[in-house]
């Protein structure tokens, strides 16, 4: 049973980023082998080997992905890559004074991994930058019961 998770990083101004690096010290501490990649120059051949990804992402522009992001969406929606074999958790960081595009770009991953076949595990977690609370903390409360549940499912999976 596999341990690995990869990180994948879709930020304009950082707090993605500060959610992938308190996963990852967290997944750790939980006994994963955690890889941190930033989206910039990934394209969908980056799934092809299959495995448990965490896609950590905000939304900018009106609901949009944030620039460092597109290549690797652009790729998903041309190429179209059976994604059978990959399994995912979501991060979507947002601002609800952004009320109608509220975590466009998170939701837009989930739906584009979904439909090429990937499986979701666990629920989203939506950060909303006028909450008040920090992303990194909503992440270390979120992180160690999401790989728990992906670590169970591989298992049943096996
Ligand atoms: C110019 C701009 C546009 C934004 N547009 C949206 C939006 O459409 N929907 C949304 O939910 N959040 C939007 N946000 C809020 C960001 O997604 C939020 O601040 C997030 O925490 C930024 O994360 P990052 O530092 O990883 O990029 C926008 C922020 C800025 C500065």
């Amino acid at each position: 049973m596999s341990r690995s998770v990869t990180i994948l990083v879709g930020t304009t101004t950082g707090n993605a980023q500060y959610c992938a690096e308190e996963a990852a010290f967290r997944l750790k501490a939980a006994g994963g082998e955690v890889n941190i990649r930033q989206m910039d120059d990934l394209d969908a051949t980056l799934f092809a080997e299959g495995g448990l990804y965490l896609v950590c992402i905000s939304t900018y522009g009106q609901g949009d992905v944030p620039d460092n992001a597109r290549g690797l969406y652009q790729s998903l929606v041309t190429a179209k890559p059976n994604l059978g074999g990959v399994r995912y958790g979501l991060i979507s960081l947002g601002d609800t004074s952004h009320a109608q595009t509220f975590g466009f770009a998170g939701r837009r991953f989930d739906t584009q991994l979904t439909k090429l076949g990937a499986q979701r595990v666990g629920e989203v977690l939506t950060h909303d930058a006028s909450s008040g609370t920090m992303p990194e903390e909503v992440t270390a409360a979120w992180i160690t019961p999401w790989f728990a549940l992906a670590v169970e499912g591989d298992a049943t999976a096996a």
